[in-house]
C-alpha cells in the first residue's frame, strides 16, 4: 500500500502545524494539556502517514521496536518521580543521538544497494554523525551526573580547552577525507572523535549547571533529527529537528538569562559544585544566631495576617508537598488571608517545575504569580513562607559582588513583614552557598520536611491538633 507523494504530503505539513500549536500551548500552564494533545496527534498521524508509505519492505521490526519501545517507555512515565525528571530527558536524548549515528552508519553501509552517496549526502552523513555522536554521549554523562552516577563535581584538566580544539580540528580535517573519498576509515575515526568529544564537553560543567546543559542536548538533539531527515529526505523530520533544535536552544538562553549566567561561562564549566552540604558552615551559621520557629509560631502570624506569599523550591518536591499546601491554601482562604504563590524562573531543577506540581495539587493559575509580577507584592505581604526553596531568595544576588550567584535575579522575600523559612537544616541550596536571608530580624527558621511542616501548619490553623 502506498499513500502518494501529495497525501503524504499534507499529512506531514498537517503534523507539522500540530507541533507547533504544540509548542505554542505548551507556552502557559492553562493550555499545556491542549499542546501535549496536539503534539500527541501530530505525532500519531506522522507515524501512521509514514508506515502506510509504499517504501517499508518489511513490517516485523517496527511493530516488534513500537511494541518494545512503547511498554519500557510507558512503564518509565508512570514510575519517574517529577524530581528525576532532568535525568530522563537526558537520557532520552541519548538515545536521539544514538539514532542520528546509526541512520548515518547504516546509510552508509548500503551505500551500494542504493547507488546514492553524493558529496551533498556526504557531508549530510559527517554533520549528522558529529552531532548525534556528542548528543550521545554528552547526554550519558548528564544523565550520570544528575543522577548521582558520575561526581557532580566539575571536572577540569590543565590544557582541556586545548584538547578540546585539536579534537575539533580533527574532526573537520575527518570530515573533508570522508568527503572526498566516502572511505569507512574517516567515517570511524569521525565517530570515534565525536564520542569522546561528548564526554570531554560535558565533564567540566557542574551540577548546579546541568539542567542548562539538559536543555543545550536537547537542542543537539533537534539538530542532530533535522540532519537524519536530509539524510532519509524526510521532511517532516527536518522540521521537527529544527522546532526541537531552536526551542531547545531559546530555552538554554532564557535558563541563562534567569541565572545571570552567559551562555559561554555554562559551556566551559566551572559553577557549582557537589550537592550542597558543607556542615562547617551550617553549625558556624547556627553560632551567628539564626532564628528557629515552631510550627505554632508560624501560625500564630499567618492566622494574624491578610496576606501571604508562599515561595516553594527544590524542597517542596522532594518532599512532595504541593497537595498540603493546596489544602493549607484552602483553610487560609475560609479565614479571609489572601494567598499568592511566587514562582521564580529556575525554582527547583527545570523549566515549570514548580507550575507543573501546584498545578498538579489543582492550586489555581490566578494565585500563581511569576518573579516580576510578584516581587512588588512582597512590601504588602504579612507574610512570607519560604518551602524548600534557597538560592532563589538569597539576598547574596544583589548584595555581594563576590557570590557566585551575583546578579541572579531573586524573589525579595525579605521584604514581607515576617519571614518563615521550612527547611530540614541548614544546608545551602543548589549552588552550595550560605543564604544571607536567615541572619534578617525578621527571618525564623523552622525545621522540619516540608510536607510534614505544612501539614503540621494545616492542623494547627484548622485548630484540629
Ligand atoms: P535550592 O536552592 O536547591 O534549595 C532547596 C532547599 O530545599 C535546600 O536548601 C534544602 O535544604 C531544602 N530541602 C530539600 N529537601 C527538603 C525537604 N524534604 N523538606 C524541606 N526542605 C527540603 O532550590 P531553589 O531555591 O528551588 O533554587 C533552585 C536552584 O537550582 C538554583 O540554584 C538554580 O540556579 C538551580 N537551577 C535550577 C534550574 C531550573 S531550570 N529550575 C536550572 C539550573 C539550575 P535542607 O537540605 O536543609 O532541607
Amino acid at each position: 500500500m502506498s499513500l502518494g507523494t501529495d497525501v503524504l504530503a499534507l499529512a506531514y505539513l498537517v503534523s507539522a502545524a500540530l507541533f507547533i500549536l504544540g509548542l505554542k500551548g505548551l507556552t502557559h500552564p492553562s493550555s499545556a494539556r491542549r499542546g501535549n494533545s496536539f503534539a500527541i496527534s501530530g505525532m500519531v498521524i506522522a507515524v501512521v502517514a509514514t508506515l502506510l508509505d509504499g517504501g517499508i519492505h518489511s513490517y516485523g521490526f517496527i511493530i516488534a521496536g513500537i511494541i518494545i519501545g512503547g511498554t519500557i517507555g510507558t512503564v518509565i512515565a508512570m514510575r519517574i518521580e517529577m524530581t528525576a525528571m532532568p535525568q530522563l530527558v537526558a537520557l532520552l536524548h541519548s538515545f536521539v543521538g544514538l539514532a542520528a549515528v546509526l541512520v548515518a552508519i547504516g546509510t552508509w553501509l548500503n551505500r551500494d544497494a542504493a547507488g546514492l552517496l553524493n558529496p551533498t549526502l556526504a557531508a549530510e552523513l559527517a554533520v549528522g554523525t558529529f552531532i548525534g555522536a556528542v548528543t550521545f554521549t554528552g547526554s550519558l554523562v548528564a544523565f550520570g551526573k544528575l543522577q548521582g552516577l558520575v561526581s557532580g563535581a566539575p571536572l577540569s584538566f590543565s590544557g582541556q580547552h586545548l584538547l578540546n580544539l585539536l579534537l575539533g580540528i580533527a574532526m573537520v580535517g575527518c570530515a573533508i577525507w570522508f568527503w572526498s573519498d566516502y572511505s569507512a576509515t574517516p567515517l570511524l575515526l569521525m565517530t570515534a572523535i565525536a564520542l569522546l568529544l561528548g564526554i570531554l564537553l560535558i565533564i567540566p560543567i557542574g551540577g548546579a549547571d546541568m539542567p542548562v546543559v539538559v536543555s543545550m542536548l536537547n537542542s543537539y538533539s533537534g539538530w542532530a533529527a533535522a540532519a537524519t531527515g536530509f539524510t532519509l529526505q524526510n521532511n517532516l523530520l527536518i522540521i521537527t529537528g529544527a522546532l526541537v533544535g531552536f526551542s531547545g536552544a531559546i530555552l538554554s538562553f532564557i535558563m541563562c538569562r534567569a541565572m545571570n549566567r552567559s551562555f559561554f561561562s555554562v559551556i566551559l564549566g566551572g559553577f557549582g559544585a557537589e550537592e550542597s552540604g558543607d556542615e562547617s558552615i551550617s553549625a558556624a551559621a547556627a553560632e551567628r544566631g539564626v532564628k528557629a520557629a515552631a510550627v505554632e509560631d508560624a501560625a500564630f502570624f499567618i492566622e494574624n495576617a491578610s496576606k501571604i506569599i508562599v515561595i516553594p523550591g527544590y524542597g517542596m518536591a522532594v518532599a512532595q508537598a504541593q497537595h498540603a499546601l493546596k489544602e493549607l491554601m484552602g483553610v487560609l482562604e475560609d479565614k479571609g488571608i489572601t494567598v499568592v504563590f511566587a514562582i521564580h524562573p529556575v525554582a527547583g531543577r527545570m523549566p515549570g517545575h514548580m507550575n507543573v506540581l501546584l498545578a498538579e495539587s489543582d492550586i489555581p493559575y490566578e494565585n500563581v504569580k511569576e518573579m516580576e509580577e510578584v516581587n512588588p507584592e512582597f512590601s504588602t505581604a504579612d507574610v512570607a513562607l519560604v518551602v524548600g526553596a534557597n538560592d532563589i531568595t538569597n539576598p547574596a544576588a544583589k548584595s555581594d559582588s563576590s557570590s557566585p550567584i551575583y546578579g541572579m535575579p531573586i524573589l525579595e522575600v525579605s521584604k514581607a513583614a515576617h519571614v518563615f523559612v521550612i527547611k530540614r537544616s541548614l544546608k545551602p541550596g543548589y549552588s552550595g552557598i550560605d543564604n544571607l536571608l536567615y541572619y534578617q530580624d525578621n527571618c525564623s527558621l523552622i525545621f522540619g520536611d516540608a510536607k510534614e511542616m505544612c501539614e503540621a501548619l494545616f492542623t494547627e490553623l484548622k485548630g484540629g491538633h
